[in-house]
């Protein structure tokens, strides 16, 4: 009897291995993703290869990083997770050099992310007026800079037409369209106040930024949150999307449609192919969706599931409520990789979705969330190794030091994830040092400093 049901645990144990053993990669494996992100990155750059290409590496005419001695008050927008942030920016320059900020948090309901273009750009003028009102500044007209998280293609600071939504964006009217426009005309509607507004970039510019304000070498954004992404400073010689050899810009790479054209498909497991099938955006985004907090909680529940029906976990009962799709929250592998927190709590999660589960579910859970969080986070580190390998290749250095300033809750907030992102560009990028500086002010502040280059450049052109 013993004997029989040490046979079937260890059988089970076995099959649980087996189908986790698909998240699993060698480290030639990883060095073989960094090589295809690689070669992704030159087919966008290239004018030949661009338009075809899955990684866009989109310019952004931001030349220019900070001098110090921008100063004045600015308003930044910060569009992109599940929140919009506005933000008052005010910067003094020379001896008493600082930044200060106020923002306010305000929700984007579901109506406005699925609705019309113009409902959309609508509720994001209502919070501005919002916040104008609470500053008490509706009569200035502020210089604005407006942090937009999504692909675009750039023409101008002030011009960005956006190429697809991402990440449970679809508001109706947008694509194709200039966001700068959207958003000047729904002030122009709203009649209420005017605005100044300066420049338009993506997180990872702005995130880079407000890291390089205080570190000099800061070169890379890096966004590991709700979505990834991943901006760098590019020399100009190889950005052939925009005429000019001389000098750098910062390139939004749009990095999370990598493998979109199928050169990921060997490392995707059968489970990354059913949540982006059922995802808003089937076939899109794929690198992301292997990898961000808006769907490695659907990963892992999509395995817990097969599990349960092949009688592996939870004893083969399903609830109805773990079938509901987004329930498995990416928070809680957060909670439940945490080493404070005890099987027990575990339990009371479970429950909550209608589970009955014993000590050893508890145990397997915490076993799948870390297989999947892992390769998420290595994913995520031989992409990073392939854009330092570039930087240090385009100034042809033997070694280099780079620093990658970064935000995105999965980073903060994940007991393992950050460590296994550098341990990963470690391996991956020996020639390169590089140091994580996470970015506690937001890439609001960084779209702020943009704004101010480009009026201290506009300024000084006028005199
Ligand atoms: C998505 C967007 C991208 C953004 C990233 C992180 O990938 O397409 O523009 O930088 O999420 O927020």
């Amino acid at each position: 009897m013993v004997t029989a049901v040490a046979y079937r645990l260890a059988k089970q144990q076995k099959m649980r291995e087996e189908i986790l053993s698909a998240f699993l990669l060698r480290d030639e494996q990883l060095l073989e993703v960094k090589k295809r992100m690689r070669m992704q990155m030159e087919r966008g750059l290239k004018k030949e290869t661009h338009s075809a290409a899955a990684v866009k590496m989109l310019a952004t005419y931001v030349r220019s990083t900070p001098d110090r001695t921008e100063k004045g008050d600015f308003l930044a927008l910060d569009l992109g997770g599940t929140n919009f942030r506005v933000l008052m920016v005010k910067i003094w320059s020379g001896k008493c050099r600082a930044v200060e900020m106020h923002n306010k948090i305000y929700a984007i309901p579901m109506d406005a992310m699925e609705g019309t273009g113009e409902e959309l750009f609508d509720h994001i003028v209502h919070c501005i007026s919002d916040f104008l009102e609470y500053m008490g500044m509706k009569d200035c007209v502020l210089p604005l800079g407006f942090t937009f998280s999504f692909p675009c293609e750039q023409r101008k600071l002030d011009q960005d037409i956006l190429l697809k939504w991402t990440r449970g964006f679809k508001a109706t009217g947008c694509e194709g369209e200039d966001v700068v426009d959207l958003l000047r005309e729904a002030i122009r509607r709203r009649g209420e106040f005017e605005l100044d507004v300066v420049a338009i970039v993506n997180d990872t510019i702005g995130t880079m930024t407000s890291c390089g304000y205080d570190d000099p070498f800061c070169e890379v954004g890096l966004i590991v949150g709700t979505g990834c992404n991943a901006g760098y400073m590019e020399v100009m010689k190889n950005v052939e999307m925009v005429e000019g050899d001389e000098g750098r810009m910062c390139i939004n790479m749009e990095w999370g449609a990598f493998g979109d054209d199928g050169c990921l498909d060997d490392v995707r497991t059968e489970f990354d192919r059913d949540v982006d099938q059922l995802s808003l955006n089937p076939g899109k985004q794929r690198y992301e969706k292997m990898i961000s907090g808006m769907y490695l909680g659907e990963i892992v529940c999509n395995i817990l599931i097969s599990f349960t029906k092949r009688g592996l976990l939870f004893r083969g009962k399903i609830s109805e409520r773990l079938k509901t799709r987004g329930i498995f929250e990416t928070k809680f592998l957060s909670h439940i990789e945490s080493d404070w927190l005890a099987l027990l709590q575990l339990r009371a999660i479970f429950q909550q979705l209608g589970l009955q589960s014993t000590c050893d579910d508890s145990i397997i859970v915490k076993e799948v969330c870390g297989v999947v969080s892992r390769l998420a986070a290595q994913l995520c580190g031989a992409g990073m190794a392939a854009v330092v390998d570039k930087i240090r290749e385009n100034r042809n250095l033997e070694h280099i030091k780079v620093n990658v300033g970064i935000i995105g809750t999965l980073y903060k907030l994940h007991p393992h994830f950050s460590t296994v992102i550098h341990q990963t560009v470690e391996r991956l990028a020996p020639k390169c040092l590089v140091s994580f500086v996470q970015s506690e002010d937001g890439s609001g502040k960084g779209a702020a400093l943009i704004t101010a280059v480009a009026c201290r450049i506009r300024e000084a052109g006028q005199h």
